[in-house]
C-alpha cells in the first residue's frame, strides 16, 4: 500500500514555510515536500519526506507516484515577477511546464485513486494588467474577470496556468473514449503582495513592502523602488495560509468559480513607510523609483474585489492593516532581529 500524503512544491519558499509549519503543527497529514534548494532545518521535522529536486525533472515526479498516494497538491514553486524578466524563457519553463508536469501527475493520481485529486494553486495580482495609471486610480476593486492583460512573463504564466487548471479539471482529454470522470479539483487564489515575519521574498515586484520593513527593523538603509503614491493590495502570511486551507476545505458545490481574489489592506508605499517609521523611529528609507519595476507595479490593481471568496467559502482576513502590523509583523520581526 502506498502512503497517503499531501505534496508541497516550492516547499522552501515563503508560502511553503507558512503552510508546512501550519499543517505540520496540526499533524493531520503526512507531508512530502519538494524544492530546488535544501529545506530549512526547522521544517524538516514536519515532513514525511523532503526531495531536493526540480519540478521539471519528470523522473523525480514519477518516483513520487510509485511511493505515495497523493491526495492534495499545493503547487507553490514559481519564479516571481522581477526575476522572471531577467530570463523569461526559463521562467516560462518553470512556471508553465513545471505546472503542466504537476497537473499531469495529478490526473494520473486521480485515475489510479478513482477520485479527484485537489490541486491548490497560488496565482497573483500579476495576472492583471491595467493599461495606465489613470485607469488604475479609477478602477476601484478589480474583479477576477477584469483587466486580464498582464505585461510580465510571470503574470502571463500565472494567468495561463489558471486556464490549464480549468482545462484539466473539466475538459482533459474530452474526446477520448476512455475519458476518466475523476480528474483534478483545481482551486486557485489570486494573492496580493504577501508579507511574512519569518521569511523575506526573493525576486518579486511587491517586495518593496516586506523589504522596507525588514531593513528598518535591522536599522539598515533601504532604497524603495516605487514612488510614494504607489498603491498595492497586501496580506500577511497567516491570512494567506488561512485562505489556502479554507479554499482547500470548501465543499465543491459551494464553489462557483475556480479562481478567487483574496486580499486584506491596500496601503500606498508612503503609508507603508509611515507605519514603519512609527515602529522604528529613524527608519532610513529613500524613495528611488526604478522605472521598469515601477512600470510593472503600475499595471497591478491598487485593490481587488474578494467578494466571491467571501460569498462562496466565507473568506475574511483575520488581520486588517492595524492588526497585521501590531499583532503579527512588528512583534515577530522585533523578536527576530533582537540581539
Ligand atoms: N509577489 C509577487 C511578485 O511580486 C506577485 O504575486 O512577483
Amino acid at each position: 500500500m502506498r502512503k497517503e500524503v499531501v505534496l508541497i512544491t516550492g516547499a522552501n519558499g515563503e508560502i511553503g514555510h507558512g503552510l508546512i509549519t501550519h499543517l505540520g503543527e496540526k499533524g493531520n497529514f503526512s507531508i512530502v515536500a519538494l524544492d530546488v534548494s535544501p529545506l530549512d532545518k526547522s521544517l524538516m521535522k514536519y515532513c514525511e519526506r523532503f526531495i531536493l529536486g526540480d519540478i521539471l525533472d519528470t523522473m523525480i515526479l514519477g518516483r513520487l507516484v510509485v511511493e505515495f498516494e497523493i491526495r492534495t497538491i499545493y503547487h507553490l514553486a514559481s519564479i516571481l515577477s522581477t526575476k522572471a524578466e531577467y530570463n523569461p524563457e526559463t521562467a516560462h519553463r518553470i512556471n508553465v511546464e513545471g505546472t503542466l508536469n504537476l497537473l499531469r501527475l495529478a490526473v494520473e493520481q486521480a485515475a489510479w485513486q478513482g477520485r479527484p485529486v485537489k490541486f491548490i494553486y497560488p496565482s497573483s495580482i500579476a495576472a492583471y494588467g491595467i493599461p495606465d495609471l489613470k485607469t488604475k486610480e479609477t478602477a476601484g476593486k478589480v474583479k477576477e474577470s477584469d483587466y486580464l492583460q498582464p505585461t510580465t512573463m510571470y503574470g502571463c504564466n500565472k494567468l495561463y496556468c489558471e486556464h490549464l487548471g480549468r482545462y484539466y479539471s473539466s475538459f482533459y482529454r474530452q474526446l477520448a473514449a476512455d475519458r476518466s470522470q475523476n480528474t483534478i479539483d483545481f482551486r486557485c487564489l489570486r494573492f496580493p503582495g504577501l508579507i511574512s515575519a519569518v521569511t523575506i521574498p526573493t525576486g518579486g515586484t511587491s517586495d518593496y513592502g516586506p523589504e522596507m520593513l525588514h531593513h528598518a527593523a535591522q536599522g539598515m538603509h533601504y532604497d524603495c523602488f516605487v514612488r510614494p503614491d504607489t498603491r498595492l493590495p497586501f496580506m500577511v502570511m497567516p491570512d494567506a495560509i488561512k485562505s489556502i486551507l479554507h479554499l482547500e476545505a470548501a465543499p465543491a458545490e459551494a464553489l462557483s468559480q475556480r479562481v478567487y481574489n483574496v486580499t486584506s489592506f491596500s496601503p500606498t508605499a508612503q503609508e507603508f513607510y509611515e507605519i514603519i517609521a512609527r515602529a522604528f523611529p529613524g527608519a532610513d528609507v529613500a524613495f528611488k523609483p526604478h522605472a521598469s519595476r515601477q512600470g510593472i507595479v503600475d499595471t497591478w490593481p491598487g485593490d481587488v474585489d474578494d467578494s466571491a471568496a467571501c460569498r462562496d467559502w466565507n473568506w475574511s482576513p483575520d488581520y486588517d492593516q492595524a492588526r497585521s502590523f501590531d499583532d503579527y509583523l512588528l512583534p515577530a520581526i522585533r523578536q527576530r532581529y533582537a540581539k
